[in-house]
């Protein structure tokens, strides 16, 4: 009888997500393998529902994921993990690809020794472990560089903000202040990557900010130049710890808030501390929302999808035990794949991966000079600075000739 192996997608859709089952499905076939897909994720798993697999069927360059997705903690069902094993027996499946971020991997710390290779996926990036704050940045000793969809939305958020193809052009052509919502519900990495196309100010959920200094600085910024572009991450938090935006959310599984509409918040809350002081109809706010998770795949998330997906399926057909992440390394050389046993870690928290100090200067509201350098491995495109000849409009509005 064929080996039968299984693959799921959970929490929110990535771009490669199909790009990786097309390369595991292609990996399968040529190993003689049969690869199931479970339909939305863990909860396809805990109600037996999924297809057969073949190359044919699988679109590998469109966004979002054949299989669909769902946000399903089997530990909040009674019985869920001994469930899941027992359908995992009664198909015969010796291993299961799971393609998910934080939530969805939890569970997998839930079904003891059965074969697992995990593949992270999630536009926040808080996958993976950057190291203690105050050690140094050395990009080789991250653990898993950047998890798949983060280097599309990454290259999206750069866009938006950019001079060359973003709002900063409508902001100062308007003498607006134009705040842009980046996703990512407690670590800051996509808002942070933004610091790419130039914003005059980022804020991420890791370093809470004062309404006071913020709007000082946003005042002092368009007192110079006539406009300011913000980024502020969804997950965003005020001083006292409370969000800028939350709400509670009808899906109890994971337990988090529900965000959207921190850009919002924020407009109002600088509309009422700047009224008197600039004609407060020109602050805006822009939340491009699902646009980061939506459409294809660049080229760096093609690329390690095809690469995670054909090593998933070697790993569980060549026979691995247990549960094993898939991470991506950086060396001098670029990126590698690499395989941690989940038992090298105590529990889902230890991989979880936030902006801390050294990427984030939390007094300027920018990307630091580390950050930079570790998000410029991840976002090779960056939209040149076109010299529209009115000066640098990104610095300075031009001097009235009057
Ligand atoms: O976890 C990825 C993510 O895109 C977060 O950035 C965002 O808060 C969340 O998913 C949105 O979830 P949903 O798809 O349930 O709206």
């Amino acid at each position: 009888m064929k080996k039968r192996i299984g693959i799921l997608t959970g929490g929110g859709d990535v771009p490669p997500l199909n790009a990786v089952i097309a390369a595991a499905v292609d990996e399968a076939e040529s190993l003689g393998v049969e690869l199931i897909g479970f339909i939305r994720g863990w909860g396809g798993v805990l109600e037996n529902d999924w297809v057969s697999l073949s190359v044919r069927m699988v679109p590998s360059s469109v966004g979002g994921t054949i299989l669909k997705s769902s946000r399903t903690n089997i530990g909040k069902t009674v019985g869920g993990p001994d469930r899941a094993l027992r359908v995992f027996t009664d198909l015969g499946l010796s291993g299961l690809i799971v393609i998910g971020g934080e939530d969805t991997l939890s569970n997998a710390f839930l079904l003891g020794s059965f074969p697992q290779a995990l593949i992270s996926k999630t536009i926040d990036n808080d996958v993976g472990a950057a190291g203690a704050p105050d050690a140094a940045f050395e990009p080789e000793k991250i653990l898993n560089y950047f998890t798949l969809g983060f280097p599309t939305a990454a290259e999206k958020i750069v866009s938006f903000v950019s001079l060359a193809e973003g709002l900063r052009t409508t902001a100062y052509s308007h003498e607006r202040i134009v705040i842009v919502e980046s996703m990512g519900m407690s670590a800051g990495w996509l808002a942070l990557a933004s610091g790419l196309g130039d914003p005059d100010l980022v804020i991420i959920p890791e370093f809470p900010v004062d309404i006071e200094a913020l709007a000082a600085r946003t005042l002092e910024i368009y007192a110079r130049r006539k406009h300011a572009v913000i980024v502020v991450a969804e997950g965003a938090k005020w001083k006292d710890g409370s969000y800028i935006q939350a709400a509670e959310d009808e899906n109890k599984d994971f337990g988090h808030p529900r965000f959207g509409g921190s850009s919002g918040a924020l407009r109002d809350k600088l509309k009422e501390r700047l009224s008197g002081r600039i004609d407060t109809r020109n602050i805006n706010a822009v939340n491009p929302s699902y646009l980061y998770r939506s459409g294809a795949p660049n080229a760096l998330d093609a690329l390690w999808a095809e690469k995670l997906g054909r090593r998933a399926m070697r790993l569980l057909a060549g026979g691995a035990t247990g549960p094993n992440l898939l991470t991506i390394q950086k060396s001098e050389d670029g990126f590698y794949l690499a395989e941690k046993p989940l038992s090298g870690f105590g529990s889902i928290e230890e991989l979880h991966r936030k902006v801390d100090r050294r990427f984030y200067d939390s007094a300027g509201f920018a990307m630091s000079e580390a950050g930079r350098r570790y998000m410029k491995e991840i976002v090779r495109e960056i939209p040149d600075d076109p010299d529209y000849g009115l000066g640098r409009v990104t610095q300075e509005r031009p001097a009235s000739a009057g």
